[in-house]
């Protein structure tokens, strides 16, 4: 079965084509990125990257085919993140898709985006269900309980800045640019993670996270030092900050797998393609019972790879989506529910 997977739910282009037999195997995957055109203002503009999304989208899904060897007449599944996003953007990748599925007879699936980010490790290494998945991207930073696919349950969210808005806000503030993730990874690495110290939002009665008092302590401590010595100061500041950040992404998984009586889970989104979390979460697994899966770096960031597979287990359940199909800028996740699993 060959399937083609389409994401534009925020600042980046993606195609992707996976063919699943007995297992599934990536044959393209294609990102076209818009950190260029939106770096100058410090964040997304959203106008800007709908317009970027209609100018790309064709010779993305095009490169995808033709990378894969493949064209429209051998596709069996389209599989289109329907939200949540920019709506703008979401709209361009929603409308390709049903163009194409209406033109070639093609099967059409809507999936949430989170899904995509549920199952982005799955082309790389088998996950049994249950499992636990933390998703710590720019819009979201989330705790989803998954018993079968198309069968989640949130147990906590952010209540202000998602992790990597927290990353992105706080490079801003430090004049490092956007986008503030790997930029911040990679000056920690000189840092010491103990040489400033940062609040722990651990908000122990819930999973819930909250990141926004965070990045006002690194503000004010900035305020509190003489502008000339910030330069010397970064790699101190970022590792501490780095730091505060995962301890507390690290104490909520094991509190939530422990609450929810689970032994894997799988880590996705921007946030997990960092040094430091990657790290942290290879010694975890190192504890007897544990499995932790994280997909490598490029599929932890938007793609449309993991939406083509959370495509394939809808079309598993028999849950296809017709032309009608809308995108929309919030859907909790328990809106998937399906009763086939
Ligand atoms: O999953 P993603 O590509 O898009 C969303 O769905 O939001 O995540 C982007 C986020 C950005 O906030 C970026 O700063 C962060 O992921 N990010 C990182 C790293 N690489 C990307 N954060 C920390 N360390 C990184 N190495
Ligand atoms: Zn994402």
């Amino acid at each position: 079965m060959l399937i083609l997977g389409i994401d534009t739910s925020c600042d980046d282009t993606s195609a992707s084509v996976i063919s699943v037999d007995e297992g599934i195997t990536v044959l393209s995957d294609i990102v076209s990125s818009q950190a260029e055109i939106h770096k100058k203002y410090g964040g997304i503009v959203p106008e800007l990257a709908s317009r970027r999304h209609i100018e790309m989208i064709g010779p993305v899904v095009h490169e995808a085919l033709e990378i894969a060897g493949t064209g429209l007449e051998d596709i069996d599944l389209i599989s289109v993140c329907h939200g949540p996003g920019l709506i703008g953007s979401l709209l361009v990748g929603c409308s390709f898709a049903k163009g194409l599925a209406f033109v070639k007879g093609i099967p059409l699936s809507g999936v949430n985006h989170l899904e995509g980010h549920i199952f982005s490790a799955m082309p790389f290494e088998a996950v049994e269900f249950p499992f636990l998945a933390l998703i710590v991207s720019g819009g979201h930073t989330s705790l989803i309980r998954v018993d079968a696919p198309l069968k989640y349950r949130e147990i906590g969210r952010t209540r202000d800045d998602a992790a990597g808005e927290a990353y992105d806000k706080v490079a801003k503030l430090l004049g490092l640019g956007y986008p503030g993730g790997p930029v911040i990874d990679k000056l920690a690495l000189d840092g010491r993670p103990d040489a400033i110290s940062f609040p722990r939002p651990y908000l122990p009665e819930d999973m819930d996270f909250s990141f926004s008092g965070l990045k006002t302590a690194v503000l004010n401590f900035v305020r509190s030092i003489p502008p000339e010595r910030l330069n010397d100061l970064l790699p101190d500041l970022c590792a501490s900050f780095q730091a505060s950040v995962m301890d507390v992404l690290e104490k909520k998984v094991e509190w939530a797998l422990k609450k929810e009586g689970l032994n894997r889970v799988v880590i996705s989104g921007g946030v997990a393609a960092n040094s430091e979390l990657r790290r942290r979460f290879r010694t975890l697994s190192e504890r007897p019972g544990i499995t932790v899966h994280i997909p490598p770096r490029r599929y932890c960031t938007d793609n449309a790879t993991m939406i083509a597979v959370a495509g394939y287990y809808h079309y598993r359940a028999g849950k296809l989506s017709d032309l009608y199909l809308n995108p929309k800028a919030y859907i909790p996740i328990e809106e998937e529910n399906y009763e086939s699993y």
